[in-house]
């Protein structure tokens, strides 16, 4: 029978905060095919999501096939706009959410991981934040623009940028993109969907240098609308969701466990062969070019 067999892999995944996202989804697909976990979460809610955790509010979802609760091995704190300390405003050391928290750099937290574990095979990035995602990019300011591109794309760059000298050849990565990338989503705004598309760009660029580096294969799922904590801070996630059930070829609301295993699959050797992709996981929206539930049509 052929499967994904992850045994003896170890993950790091940045971007998990509660069971309702991709990060989720992806952190349970690597578990069930049998990988350990290492969790970035980000520095502000990282004490909520262990209560959580402890408290086992998020029992029900950690439920894998076999029976068991899915497990981690260590959880960093993680904020993945900064690289270094040196880089951390101090009106971010003084904030309350930070006070208490060290580490959480970028090049901290590959180091932290490097000391306890010596090595990740698989690197996982699911985390995007645009502040202001709500307005149209002619009304986004450059400050905007550029702390959504930092947080939700150079943060990827500089993940494997840490990660990748401590990851053997065929370890593998993978972050999420979304459909603005390349056609105008109205409302999803801010510079995100630029960040989604230097995402994109960055994946291909960045299969050749880390091929030729290290070895790993860099690839990237862009997904179909999902109702997680940030897409619904975005304000629109419902309308998303019922437009692409209306008009995909296949016409069903996503689940994140569909990205979740098209994602161990791209991890996995069985993906040995492809690096530099973009691979759409959104029941087949991307493919369409005429929203077939248009008043226009009728
Ligand atoms: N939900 C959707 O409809 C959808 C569709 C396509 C792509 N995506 C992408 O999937 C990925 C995961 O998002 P999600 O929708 O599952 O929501 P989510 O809320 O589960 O995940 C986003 C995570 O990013 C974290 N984060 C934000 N800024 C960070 C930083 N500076 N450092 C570290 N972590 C930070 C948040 O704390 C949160 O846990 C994102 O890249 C998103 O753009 C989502």
């Amino acid at each position: 029978m052929l499967e994904i067999d992850l045994r003896g892999k170890r993950a790091f995944i940045a971007g998990i905060g509660d069971d309702q996202g991709y990060g989720w989804a992806l952190a349970k697909a690597l578990a069930e095919a049998g990988a350990t976990l290492l969790i970035g979460t980000w520095t502000p809610i990282v004490n909520i999501f262990e209560t959580s955790w402890q408290r086992g509010k998020f029992d029900a979802s950690r439920v894998l096939k076999s029976g068991k609760l899915m497990e981690y091995a260590k959880l960093y704190s993680l904020d993945a706009a900064f690289d270094s300390p040196e880089d951390v405003p101090e009106e971010i050391k003084e904030n309350k959410r930070y006070q208490g928290s060290l580490g959480y750099t970028v090049s901290e937290v590959a180091e932290a991981v490097r000391k306890e574990f010596g090595k990740i095979d698989l690197l996982v990035h699911s985390l995007a934040n645009g502040p202001e995602v709500k307005k149209p990019l002619l009304e986004t300011s450059r400050k905007g623009y550029l702390a959504a591109v930092s947080s939700s794309a150079y943060s990827f760059v500089s993940l494997l940028a840490h990660f990748g000298p401590h990851m053997p050849a065929l370890g593998a990565s993978l972050s999420l993109s979304y459909i603005a990338s390349e056609r105008a989503i109205p409302g999803y705004g801010g510079g995100m969907s630029s960040a989604k598309a230097a995402l994109e760009s960055d994946t291909r660029t960045l299969a050749f240098e880390a091929g030729r580096k290290w070895g790993v294969r860099v690839n990237t799922i862009s997904a179909g609308p999902l109702p997680s904590r940030a897409a619904k801070a975005i304000g629109f996630i419902e309308k998303m969701i019922a437009y692409s059930q209306a008009n995909s070829p296949l016409p069903f609301a996503m689940n994140g466990e569909e990205v979740g295993h098209a994602g161990a699959f791209l991890l996995s050797p069985l993906a040995s062969a492809i690096t530099g992709a973009t691979l759409y996981v959104d029941k087949g929206l991307h493919a369409m070019g005429l929203a077939v539930d248009s008043p226009a049509l009728k």
